[in-house]
């Protein structure tokens, strides 16, 4: 049977890079129906709103997505979109894994590493007000029920990734109420599963071995803020956002996609890399079960950069993205027999 999945191409290099995930998709030979729809900047011009109801409803159906990066409309009092999404369905977890790419050398060595990030709370609960000119209160929120249903979610994706290690990341030594609930809930969600080593580190030290033994890693578990800077600190070791996923996981659905953002200035011009939505879409792939695909197209990936040396000009090579779309594509039949 068809899978149903919500397809928001996005702006700027958005509709190329998508375009190529979809191409590549399609030949692993994974039957799927696209509902396609505009957001983000087209959106706002079209409809007078970047995030258009039947988008949400189309995923709320479909209960996964796969999203290209859009432009944040700066000056219209319309909140970021990607937040918008965030918020509406509920998607509580943020996961991003982290691993080298062949040909792509680091200072940082071979690391095989996902950071999940609690994506509902914290400091981005948006709850600031002045106290009194000069004195502004940001007000941190840590609940119960979000820190034990982010530790769950990583657990369950240890287990069923066959992970060994989950480390949750916090500044409890100082915040000791809100940081402390955290990890109380991270102990007591790791009772449940005991074939999985449960440890926690300081969060300022974790960036300091992150930069000096990262490979000591496994899966990292931590809240909002900490999560949003130590994921792009991951990101940095094995070369940057352009090619690392992201998934925002919730009860309600899925939106996979690239960190990056809409590329402007090389939008149109066949330059792009769809490396980053591509990952996002194999990580799609395992969540909907179609895992053979995801490790066909994985495989393809790692053979075209390793063996056929094929790369887009941001990582050094000569490749439009057509032409590394291709590569990948007979890549895979090659792998495939
Ligand atoms: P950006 O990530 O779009 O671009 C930064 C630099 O990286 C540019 O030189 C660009 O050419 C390059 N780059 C990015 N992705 C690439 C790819 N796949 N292949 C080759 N080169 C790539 O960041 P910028 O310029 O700050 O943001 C542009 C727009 O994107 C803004 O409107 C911003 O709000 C939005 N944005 C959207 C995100 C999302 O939808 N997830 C995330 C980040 C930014």
């Amino acid at each position: 049977m068809a899978h149903r999945i919500t397809l928001i191409p996005g702006d700027g290099i958005g509709p190329e890079i998508t375009g190529a995930v979809v191409r590549i998709i399609e030949a692993a030979g994974v039957d799927i129906e696209w509902d396609s729809f505009v957001a983000g900047a087209e959106a706002l011009s079209r409809y007078g709103d970047p995030l258009p109801d039947p988008v949400l409803d189309s995923i709320r159906q479909n209960r996964v997505a796969l999203k290209g990066p859009l432009t944040t409309p700066v000056g219209t009092g319309f909140a970021s979109v990607n937040v918008r999404l965030r918020k509406t369905l509920d998607l509580y977890a943020n996961l991003r894994p982290v691993h080298t790419l062949p040909g792509i050398v680091t200072p940082f060595g071979e690391l095989d590493l996902v950071v999940v990030r609690e994506n509902t709370e914290d400091l981005y609960s948006g709850l600031e007000h002045v106290v009194v000119p000069g004195v502004v209160e940001s007000l941190k929120i840590i609940t119960e029920r979000a820190s034990t249903r982010i530790a769950r979610f990583a657990f369950d994706y240890a287990r069923s990734e066959g992970r060994k290690r989950v480390t949750a990341i916090h500044k409890a030594n100082i915040m000791k109420l809100s940081d402390g609930l955290f990890l109380d809930c991270f102990r007591k969600v790791a009772t449940d599963y005991p074939e999985i080593k449960a440890d926690d580190m300081i969060v300022d030290n974790t960036c300091m071995q992150l930069v000096m033994r990262p490979q000591q890693f496994d899966i990292l578990l931590l809240e909002n803020l900490y999560g949003d800077i130590v994921s792009d600190l991951a990101a940095g070791l094995v070369g940057g956002l352009g090619i690392v996923p992201g998934a925002n996981i919730g009860e309600l659905g899925a939106v996979f996609e690239a960190v990056h953002g809409s590329a402007p200035d090389i939008a149109g011009k066949n330059m792009a890399n769809p490396t980053a939505l591509l990952q996002s879409s194999i990580l799609m792939l395992r969540h909907i079960g179609e895992r053979r695909a995801a490790d066909l197209i994985h495989g393809a990936l790692i053979h075209t950069l390793r063996e056929k040396h094929v790369r887009t000009r941001d990582l050094g090579g000569a490749a439009s993205t057509t032409e590394y779309t291709e590569a990948i594509v007979a890549s895979m039949r090659e792998l495939a027999g």
